[in-house]
C-alpha cells in the first residue's frame, strides 16, 4: 500500500526504513523520502514510527 503518493513510497519501504534502524521522521525522510513534499503522510508515518518504537524502546532500556 502505497504511503506517500508524491514520492511513490510503500508501507512496506517505510517498514524497512524502521527495521534498518529509522526511529524519527527525518531518518525515515532521509532514508525513502517519504514525507518530504506535500507532508499528507506524515501522520501515517508517525504512527507506523510509533505502533514499532515501544518494542526497541524497552529492548534499550532493560540494558
Ligand atoms: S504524500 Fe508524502 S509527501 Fe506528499
Amino acid at each position: 500500500m502505497l504511503v506517500c503518493i508524491c514520492k511513490g513510497v510503500s508501507d512496506r519501504r517505510i517498514t524497512e526504513e524502521i527495521r534498518r534502524g529509522a526511529c524519527t521522521l527525518r531518518q525515515i525522510q532521509d532514508g525513502c523520502e517519504a514525507g518530504t513534499d506535500c507532508k499528507c503522510c506524515v501522520r501515517q508515518i508517525r504512527q507506523m514510527l510509533a505502533s514499532s518504537g515501544p518494542a526497541r524502546q524497552s529492548a534499550s532500556e532493560s540494558r
